[in-house]
This record gives C-alpha cells, sequence and structure tokens, in this order.
C-alpha cells in the first residue's frame, strides 16, 4: 500500500488543461488571507480563537442556521453529531450506498452498523425504500445530499418522525442548496455537516468542517465534544475530542465565504450550458432537476454509455473526466463485515457503471466548455 497515494494523483491530473484542480488560479492572489493568517500570529490564538467564532457567525448567515460549529473535517461533523446523539456500538443508522466512504465511515466508527439503502436516478437515497429497513435497532437516518441537490427532505422527515429516529445530513456537498420552499441544507435534520475540503465549494487549504444546528442544547454539547469536553481551562465536563477547526484555515474560510454565491452562480451556469449542449445526445443521460430546487453542483454529472472508454477518450485530451465514483459503499472491503453483496442495491450498482463527473467550476471558460462538448459530441460521432 502506497503511504500517500495522493501525490501521484494530483501528478497526474496536473498533465491535464481542463482541471477538476483549479486551486492555483484561486489562490494566486492571496494577501488578504495571508494577512489575516499574519494577524493570528500577533493575536497569539492558534487554536478556536476569534477567526473560528467570526467565521462560524457568517456561515451561520449564509446559511440562515442558529449555531454552527467549526470542526475538524466533513468526516468529524457527521461522526461526532452521531456521538452527541448517544449513536453506539449495537445500533444501526440508515444511509445510502452511493456516496463517499466518510459517510459510512463516520457511523461505523461510532460502532453503528451502516444500513444501506438503494439511490434514485439523482443518485440520492430512494426515500421509498427506508422504512422496510427500519429495525428496533434503528437510530438515525444519514441522508446525503449528493452533489449539492437536495434529497426528498419532506418524506425522509416524516419517516424519521415516525420512527422517532435522528436525522444528520450529510451537507458536506451542499452549501447554498435548498428546497422548493427555499429551505437550505443543514436545517433539515437535528444537524447538518459541511465539509470545506479543498475542492469542496467553499473551501480551505487543507481539512476543515462546519456542523450547523437550530438545537441550542445539542449545539452547547457539540461545543464541548470538539474541545475535550472542556467548559474552561480547568473544567472537563466530559470526554470528547480534539476536532477543531484550525484557526489558521478559519481565516481561509473567512475570505473565502465572500465569494461562495460567485462560486455557486458559476458551477450552476457552466452546468445549465453543459445541459443545453449534451440533451442531444442519445447516449448520454442527464440528471433531472425538480422545480424550483436550487442544486450547487459540487460536481457535473451525467450517465453515458461506453463509459469508460469516453473516460479514456477525454483524458487523452487532458480533459480531467473524473468517476465519482465506480463502486458503490456495500461492495468495498470496508463493508465485508456487514455481509453485503454484489447485486443487491441494482441502481447504485447500475449507475456506478454509467456515471461521470466533468470540471463544472468558476475557472472553466465558455471556449472550455465548448471543447468539452466538441469532444463529447465528436466521441459519439455527433456534429
Ligand atoms: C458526501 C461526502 N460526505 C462526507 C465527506 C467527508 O468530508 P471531509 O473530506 O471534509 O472529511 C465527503 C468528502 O468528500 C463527501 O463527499
Amino acid at each position: 500500500m502506497k503511504k500517500n497515494f495522493l501525490i501521484k494523483q494530483y501528478l497526474s491530473d496536473k498533465k491535464m488543461k481542463i482541471r477538476h484542480n483549479y486551486l492555483s488560479e484561486q489562490f494566486k492572489n492571496s494577501k488578504k488571507i495571508f494577512k489575516l493568517i499574519n494577524d493570528t500570529v500577533k493575536f497569539n490564538d492558534f487554536t478556536l480563537g476569534r477567526y473560528v467564532d467570526l467565521f462560524e457567525k457568517e456561515f451561520c448567515k449564509y446559511q440562515k442556521v442558529k449555531y454552527a460549529l467549526g470542526v475538524g473535517s466533513g468526516t468529524d461533523a457527521i461522526f461526532l453529531s452521531l456521538k452527541a446523539l448517544g449513536i453506539k456500538e449495537g445500533d444501526e443508522v440508515i444511509t445510502p450506498t452511493y456516496s463517499f466512504y466518510a459517510t459510512a465511515g463516520a457511523i461505523a466508527t461510532t460502532g453503528a452498523k451502516p444500513v444501506f439503502i438503494d439511490v434514485k436516478n439523482d443518485l440520492n437515497i430512494d426515500e421509498e425504500k427506508i422504512e422496510k429497513k427500519i429495525t428496533n435497532k434503528t437510530k438515525a437516518i444519514v441522508p446525503v445530499h449528493w452533489s449539492g441537490r437536495i434529497c426528498n427532505m419532506k418524506k425522509i422527515l416524516k419517516i424519521s418522525k415516525k420512527y422517532n429516529l435522528h436525522v444528520v445530513e450529510d451537507a458536506c456537498h451542499a452549501i447554498l442548496a435548498h428546497d422548493d420552499k427555499k429551505k437550505l441544507a443543514g436545517n433539515f435534520g437535528i444537524t447538518g455537516c459541511f465539509s470545506m475540503h479543498p475542492l469542496k465549494n467553499l473551501n480551505v487549504w487543507g481539512d476543515g468542517g462546519i456542523i450547523t444546528t437550530n438545537n441550542k442544547k445539542l449545539y452547547k454539547k457539540l461545543n464541548l465534544m470538539r474541545n475535550h469536553g472542556l467548559i474552561n481551562r480547568d473544567n472537563c465536563k466530559l470526554y470528547g475530542y480534539n476536532s477543531r477547526l484550525d484557526t489558521i484555515q478559519a481565516a481561509v474560510g473567512l475570505e473565502m465565504i465572500k465569494n461562495i454565491h460567485y462560486i455557486t452562480n458559476s458551477r450552476i451556469k457552466n452546468a445549465m450550458y453543459l445541459n443545453n449542449n449534451l440533451r442531444t445526445i442519445k447516449q448520454i443521460e442527464l440528471i433531472k432537476e425538480r422545480n424550483k430546487f436550487k442544486s450547487v453542483y459540487h460536481l457535473y454529472q451525467f450517465y453515458c454509455e461506453k463509459r469508460d472508454k469516453l473516460h479514456n477518450f477525454l483524458r487523452k485530451n487532458k480533459i480531467d473526466s473524473k468517476i465519482h465514483y465506480p463502486k458503490p459503499l456495500h461492495l468495498h472491503n470496508a463493508a465485508k463485515k456487514f455481509n453485503y453483496h454484489k447485486g443487491q442495491f441494482y441502481n447504485a450498482e447500475k449507475l456506478s457503471k454509467k456515471v461521470i463527473s466533468i470540471p463544472v467550476h468558476e475557472f472553466i471558460t465558455k471556449k472550455q466548455l465548448d471543447f468539452i462538448i466538441s469532444k463529447i459530441k465528436y466521441f459519439y460521432k455527433q456534429k
């Protein structure tokens, strides 16, 4: 096993001309961020401190929530939420089988079993299949707003109320995404969990996460849990974790959040342009949007025939095509002990063989979008 496989991946991605990774462009001029970091040295508050407080306040405004807490990562946001809700060994937590590994990982590391559910054609959990999987061990549902497309929260919340289950939103892709009533991600469940990994729509210079909640009691508990359970330097109320949002990352976040509306709108605009130009290709199936919902296109994905060939063809043409992800969660080694098997989740298995992602971020130009479209059309031999 390679100790740090990411270096190889970064080098390979760097050869692409139209890239998923836009960080060099984004941070070309980082004077303001360096100034904030420099001030951290002056203030000397290297853990938590004023930037974390300020960033949390800003996040609350943008996401229209009462409370936000900066933590180490999106994964920690989910894990800490579940731990704070008392999820433990022997419990079951319902989640989609199509997500990033962290969703299931955060559940499994509490000791609970991730109970996987198939996804619909929008790659979100199939809410119609949840009820059948509820047992007396089920304690929570972790829906994932995949690629920033809000799940059917109306139905999910109805089920959660009926069976008295907690809902922890994996909103790692979903900053500024909302439903048809303009309700923003992170406001549906007891907590919402956001990631600020460098390639997320709102990003920092390393790892970072945010937990949102409108529940004061839980907010207070999570505030203790992310910082060793400390009320103050000399009083420990409960044993917790060290999962504080890094102060330097909070400084980066404070600067970056100012652009989040522009970033989001650019992604949506690029996605619409791609949709409009790809919809006539019969080998391609676009992912449908629902009226009045706002999806924020953390990823731009579609389904296609000859997916692997198209993927290789685009990469040969220096377009950074990616597969998010070639295998659903239940088919990974990590899930083996839970006895899932191939064929169990038809849609997730089928879609993971057809799905492809192409770059959609705010630095992609119209010329580059046209180049991508022309290459895809050429591949399928359309004019
Ligand atoms: C759907 C989803 N959930 C959770 C996470 C975990 O976030 P982080 O990398 O900040 O731990 C990710 C990260 O990519 C994700 O895509």
